[in-house]
């Protein structure tokens, strides 16, 4: 998917989910905008609602989805859980190395990548940290930083399909406009051909995300806007609720599924992917 969206001049939107209304309304921001999209869940989703449930709920929701999705399981440094989804069949895994030094998190890569190859499932590699703590993961200082000779050959020794080098951006709401790194995307694109995802898409601008996509990069992750979005909404339903003294929890989860497709659906346009599934099928 993110392969084909390169050689088209898109990213494939990859939206964070946290349970069946998220996830329902990200796919039907798929579906009524035609364009591809990754389902994103990350290790805490799948230790609160356990790995076979979110595969089976992903496998319901999905099998009348007419455009390419795929499930992905969003950064994990948690080998056991990455075992447990590899083989549960998931398209990816992104297994986050970033918080081991250089040797450990280049054998280890090299090991998930193995295991995971061998169900034939892919893997996206982060060895810098991305800034932001997402679901309990992560961290907001700068751990370890690499030179893209660095990743670029790291890639190719550890045969890791994709890759989420630190590019500026940071996890969460941003308090001050981010140093985007567009040209470090093209520095590594120039030196592999393996996709380039761009993490903490929420807050950047339309041109933020065409510079980065002109640069080379391919999957673009999304996640605060969805929780941001069915939050914001929630809270406007409630209130009317109290206002009125109506209380009608399938209205409320209409109003947030309508909230959470909006914003995904406009987050497509802007990745330049909607239309791009038009009588494309289904993925796995
Ligand atoms: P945001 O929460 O900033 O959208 O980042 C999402 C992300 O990168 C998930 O891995």
């Amino acid at each position: 998917m993110t392969r084909t969206a390169r050689d088209a001049g898109y990213a494939v939107p990859a939206v964070n989910v946290f349970d069946e209304i998220s996830m329902r309304a990200v796919l039907a921001a798929a579906e009524r905008t035609a364009s591809p999209l990754i389902v994103q869940i990350s290790t805490k989703t799948v230790r609160t609602a356990g790995c076979a449930f979110v595969t089976d709920l992903f496998a319901a929701l999905a099998r009348d989805v007419t455009v390419p999705v795929a499930l992905h399981l969003d950064h994990c440094p948690d080998r056991a859980v990455l075992t447990e989804v590899i083989a549960s069949d998931w398209s990816s895994v992104l297994f986050d190395a970033s918080d081991r030094d250089l040797d450990d998190a280049v054998r280890e890569t090299h090991e998930v990548t193995a295991e995971a190859h061998a169900a034939g499932v892919d893997v996206e590699s982060e060895i810098e940290n991305i800034l932001g703590v997402e679901d309990g993961v992560g961290s907001d200082e700068s751990q370890h930083a690499y030179s893209v000779e660095q990743l670029a050959e790291i890639a190719e020794s550890t045969g890791s399909d994709l890759l989420a080098p630190q590019l500026g951006t940071s996890h969460g709401l941003y308090k001050a406009h981010p140093q985007l790194l567009p040209q470090r995307a093209a520095e590594l694109a120039a030196l592999t051909d393996r996709p380039i995802v761009l993490h903490g898409g929420t807050g950047l601008s339309e041109a933020d995300f065409r510079s980065f996509i002109d640069a080379g990069v391919s999957k673009i992750n999304i996640s605060t806007a969805v929780k941001h979005a069915y939050m914001q909404a929630s809270l406007a339903h409630l209130e009317v609720a109290r206002a009125k003294d109506r209380w009608d929890p399938p209205r409320l989860i209409a109003d947030v599924s309508a909230a959470v497709t909006d914003v995904i659906a406009e987050h497509v346009a802007w990745f330049g992917a909607d239309g791009k599934a038009a009588g494309t099928g289904s993925a796995r």
